[in-house]
């Protein structure tokens, strides 16, 4: 049997927390289908279908090849895939820890790729996905109204998610980790 798994930092719950807050604060309404603060997280791999041995063979892989130790991470303020006059994903973006997340992320592609998985050929890009917008609007008095967002957090383990897809969106839920 296989499972739709994706490798991910999952937020803090006082980063989680005070993100919700100070979007409140802000009486910021998110435009499209905003995530659920439980859904927030930083994808480091998307993998997709994954069997059982897939699975073991990543964790295997990664408690081997993960040797960055624990970090510092810091947000900056929204974004917007493919652009702010155009957004179909409204983001928050990493500050401070950017490159210590694309050493994991590389680790996490090279754990994919040993499994079976093709390579990713997108650059990685950190982010916290906030919400899916269709049609595409402009978020760009959004993006400046919101600011960066000031709390930090310690990244000290990758998460594994699965992720169940339902009528009301997708949901996900935390499966296993590998400590740094
Ligand atoms: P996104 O937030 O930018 O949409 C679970 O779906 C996570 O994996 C999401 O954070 C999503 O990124 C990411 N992801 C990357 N590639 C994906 C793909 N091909 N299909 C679904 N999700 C993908």
């Amino acid at each position: 049997m296989s499972e739709r798994l994706f490798l991910a930092v999952a937020l803090d719950n006082e980063v989680r927390h005070g993100l919700a807050s100070f979007l409140g604060e802000r009486a910021i309404r998110l435009p499209g289908r905003p995530s659920p603060p439980a859904n927030w997280h930083l994808t480091l791999r998307f993998l997709g279908s994954t069997d059982a041995l897939q699975q073991d063979r990543v964790l295997e892989f990664l408690d081997e090849h993960l040797i960055v130790e624990p970090f510092t991470l810091g947000f900056t303020g929204m974004g917007a895939f493919p652009k702010p006059s155009r957004a179909t994903v409204l983001w928050l973006g990493v500050g401070r820890g950017s490159d210590d997340l694309g050493v994991i992320a590389n680790v996490c592609e090279e754990a994919a790729v040993s499994v079976g998985f093709e390579p990713e050929d997108r650059p990685f890009h950190p982010h916290v996905t906030l919400s899916r917008i269709r049609p595409p609007v402009s978020v760009d008095g959004l993006i400046e109204q919101v600011g960066t967002f000031p709390l930090k957090m310690t990244v000290d383990r990758v998460t594994v998610y699965r992720s169940h897809l339902g009528r009301d969106g997708a949901s996900y839920e935390a499966v296993d980790e590998v400590l740094l």
